[in-house]
């Protein structure tokens, strides 16, 4: 998309934000193009995962009203002393990628978007990311011990992210091994850590995360059980103060890990393990190990009692189902 339709269609969302009716007419003086233009950008913006309502003699609307990402808002709910760069973009195909891709990358900077075209989820798969529906996070942090400094990465940023629901007032959130993020049984939140660096020189981490805010009912291309947000708040979802909180949290805990790794920080998720205690089917390509459930060690490894022996576990490819 070029740039000046993306701004087009920045212009049209932060008009139609209100969930109220306008009129084609109004939106077209307003912007400056054509009604055609305008049903144009609507039918992009749908394309993006917008439900746009158009009902002739009445003009457009959102299915619902929409919160966009804004930092002056964002500074509203961050501390004085927060001083890592963010930086929000509208659509983008990863905010991982972006981070990536970036000539100048410093510790802390984050980046948000709106929508993603291309955001990837762990192993391979697609991660669903319409516009204004849920928090698309990265994060870039550099560990100047390299490698062997980050094992466990992954699980102190569920800790994280269980702090900044609580912090939001989500109560209730677990973790599933390795790194998902459970409310009520289903997944609500996910992280994806990318890392670059040599063997014993320093390593950077590109930190994803997606929060699922507030979802269509329908959505065929995700996989699992899943639940947002929304289903969960008693009040409406202030989606820059999520950002905030996440923003927060990460940083305290990423300074956290970078001094002590996961030694403070693996009972707090132990306290929210979905299957702590349970008998799982630990399931690793074609083997399937069934064991009791027993947390985590100190470097993140599973914890699993099989004959009586707790033994560690490891591995990307490896999935925790309930037995
Ligand atoms: C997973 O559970 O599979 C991990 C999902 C991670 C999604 C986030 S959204 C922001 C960042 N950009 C991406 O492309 N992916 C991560």
């Amino acid at each position: 998309m070029t740039s000046q339709s993306d701004a087009t269609r920045l212009a049209l969302i932060k008009q139609l934000a209100d969930g109220a009716f306008h009129s084609g007419e109004h939106l077209s003086e307003l912007l400056g193009i054509s009604r055609a233009a305008i049903s144009k950008h609507c039918r992009a913006l749908a394309e993006l995962g917008v439900e746009i309502f158009s009902v002739k003699g009445k003009g457009y609307r959102l299915a619902q009203p929409l919160q966009l990402l804004e930092l002056s808002e964002m500074r509203r709910y961050l501390p004085a002393m927060y001083d890592f760069p963010i930086e929000i973009v509208n659509i983008i195909d990863s905010t991982n990628d972006y981070i990536k891709q970036a000539d100048k990358r410093s510790n802390g900077m984050a980046v948000l978007a709106e929508a993603q075209t291309a955001g990837r989820g762990r192993q391979g798969r697609r991660w669903v990311s319409p516009f204004g529906a849920s928090i698309y996070l990265s994060m870039c942090w550099q560990f100047s011990q390299g490698y062997e400094a980050i094992s466990g990465l992954s699980l102190a940023v569920g800790v994280a992210l269980i702090d900044a629901l609580q912090a939001s007032g989500i109560q209730g959130a677990q973790v599933k091994w390795p790194n998902d993020i459970y409310l009520d049984g289903k997944k609500v939140a996910g992280i994806l850590v990318e890392v670059e660096g040599q063997m014993g020189g320093q390593c950077e981490c590109v930190i994803g995360i997606g929060v699922n805010i507030n979802l269509r009912s329908e959505q065929p291309d995700i996989d699992q059980p899943w639940t947002d947000l929304r289903a969960h708040a008693d009040a409406d979802i202030n989606r820059n103060q999520i950002a905030v909180n996440l923003l927060n949290a990460l940083t305290r805990i990423l300074q956290e890990f970078e001094q002590h790794g996961l030694t403070n920080l693996q009972s707090q998720w132990q306290q929210h393990d979905i299957f702590y205690g349970r008998t799982v089917n630990l399931i690793s390509g074609s083997q399937v190990i069934t064991g009791t459930a027993k947390g985590i060690d100190h470097r993140g490894g599973l914890l699993l009692e099989v004959d009586g022996e707790v033994k560690t576990y490891f591995g990307g490819e490896i999935s925790v189902r309930p037995a």
